[in-house]
């Protein structure tokens, strides 16, 4: 359990399954890479449950029926470079027609703060609903450069998905954007002093993309 109001913890068994093989130290690039893949897929299905829908007819073999479908609000996934990238496939498989847009970021090893080095986003943000992919929720400075910038570009309706997050992180993003939900698969336990997440999984981003 957690009180915090902008935190929404997405802990099916198969997800919680699925992060403690994520986390060992023993999983192999190749399936860490997989599980990412999947347990965004997964994580996705509840992200997107408040999608609006509308009405359509359609004719089954028999008869004429009303059904429905996603209506035309338009979405946008942003990954953060360079782990949020292993999020966007499974969030695509759900979704395959919306756009992409990126925000790259790294923290500073010294300050932890977070450096911006690209940002490239579809021009008609302000129209669309956001949902920014970034595994690790640590001190939560990236996420909210993340979800600054895209707001300086117009996005009022934006969302947070991540793997695994601190209290810190999330209290951080409660702190700069209280508009912001934010859904992850578990809340850990503490920051390290290298602001590493603990227990936490290592760095996301070296261990998709196998650098050190
Ligand atoms: C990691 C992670 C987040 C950030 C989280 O990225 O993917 O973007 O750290 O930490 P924070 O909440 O304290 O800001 P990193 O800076 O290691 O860059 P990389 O993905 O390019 O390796
Ligand atoms: N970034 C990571 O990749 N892992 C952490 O634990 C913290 C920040």
């Amino acid at each position: 359990m957690h009180d915090f109001p902008n935190l929404t913890v997405i802990d099916h068994p198969l997800i919680r399954h699925k992060m403690a093989v994520l986390r060992s130290r023993g999983t192999s690039k190749k399936i860490f890479r997989e599980l990412v893949d999947e347990i965004a897929m997964l994580m996705g299905y509840e992200v997107t449950r408040d999608l609006p829908l509308k009405d359509v007819e359609v004719e089954t073999p028999l008869e004429t029926t009303v059904a429905q479908m996603v209506s035309g609000k338009k979405l946008t996934l942003v990954p953060v470079l360079r782990a949020g990238l292993g999020m966007v496939e499974g969030m695509l498989r759900l979704m395959p027609a919306v756009r992409v847009g990126h925000i790259g970021l790294y923290r500073d090893h010294e300050t932890l703060l977070p450096v911006e080095y690209y940002f490239k986003i579809p021009s008609d943000a302000d129209a669309r609903d956001c949902i920014v992919l970034d595994p690790m929720l640590a001190t939560g400075g990236s996420a909210s450069a993340a979800v600054s910038s895209l707001k300086r570009q117009g996005a009022t309706r934006v969302r947070l998905m991540s793997l695994v997050a601190a209290p810190a992180g999330v209290q951080k993003m409660l702190d700069d954007h209280p508009d912001v939900q934010v859904y992850i698969a578990a809340l850990d336990r503490e920051l390290n002093d290298a602001g590493y997440i603990l227990p936490g999984l290592g760095d996301a981003g070296d261990r998709l993309f196998g650098t050190r």
